[in-house]
């Protein structure tokens, strides 16, 4: 059960477009989820809190523009880093076609009739995704038909050590079932050493960053999470931190969810974005 996991997981994000057809990913995690850690992370994507209006304007939902059906269908979040260009994970759309998927944006409500929705000209996979050890480097760019409105969210420069940081999303609950409205979770940061511990040879310190409740598990990010934010606070500003990327289950003690190091690659992003001739 320990090993493939982390396939098992990459599989659910495809599956999570079918949204319920997750089920194969679980196990134990709902038991997790209503046990309040001992901190006072409060509001969890697993079992936990929705993200109020306005909370994180920059937070997307990526999803499959399907044939004859009106609405797009979410299976990634994603992080607007200027008014035309969204950042992701480069494993949520690595097998996508930039014409099949769309961005909608502007609310924390999927169903609400404020949602602007971008078409997606062009998609930008890191060009070392996947090495040096898979997953590694997990990021991508997509350059937006139009402009969005909402507040973009600066990148962090340096890594640092944290202490807690925030994320969000339309992910997986804990009991297979997808809210409509964004959920948020306080996550603990976890260092290196402690990641690398608890993922033995999976993790590249270099370009990952991981996050969670390492004693009693409870709080993380989950399936249909990917690519969107992990935020910490910089002087009563949220900057980028990192980018939801994979996990052996989900909110398990010991088992910390992994996320793309943006301060690692943001030089890499600043020079798409000048290809791009973006600002
Ligand atoms: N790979 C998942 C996705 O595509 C994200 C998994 C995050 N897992 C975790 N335990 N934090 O949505």
């Amino acid at each position: 059960m320990e090993f493939k996991r982390k396939h098992l997981v990459r599989a659910g994000v495809g599956a999570a477009a079918g949204l319920g057809a997750v089920a194969l990913v679980w196990g134990g995690i709902a038991a997790n989820a209503v046990e309040s850690p001992e901190g006072d992370f409060e509001a969890q994507v697993v079992g936990g809190g929705p993200a109020a209006e306005g909370q994180y304007p920059w937070l997307v939902s990526i999803g499959d523009e399907l044939p004859g059906e009106p609405a797009a269908e979410h299976f990634c979040g994603g992080s607007v880093i200027a008014p035309n260009v969204v950042l992701t994970a480069a494993h949520c759309v690595e097998e996508k076609n930039a014409v099949d998927i769309t961005v909608l944006a502007g609310s924390v409500d999927l169903e609400s009739p404020g949602l602007n929705e971008a078409d997606v000209a062009e998609i930008h996979l890191a060009h070392d995704w996947n090495d040096p050890v898979e997953f590694a480097n997990d990021w991508a760019l997509l350059l937006l038909e139009e402009e969005l409105d909402v507040e973009p969210i600066d990148l962090a420069a340096d890594p640092e050590v944290y202490d807690v940081l925030e994320t969000a999303g339309w992910g997986n609950l804990g009991d297979d079932t997808y809210p409509t409205a964004a959920q948020w979770v306080e996550v603990p940061f976890v260092t290196d050493a402690d990641c690398q511990a608890a993922y033995p040879g999976e993790v590249d310190a270099q370009t990952m960053l991981c996050a969670g409740d390492l004693e009693h598990g409870g709080v993380d990010s989950c399936d249909g999470d990917s690519g969107g934010p992990l935020m910490a606070d910089r002087d009563g500003e949220l900057v980028l931190a990192g980018i939801v990327s994979w996990g052996y289950e989900c909110a398990v003690a010991g088992q910390p969810g992994v996320y793309a190091e943006v301060a690692d690659f943001n030089g890499a992003i600043d020079d798409v974005l000048e290809d791009w001739g973006v600002q």
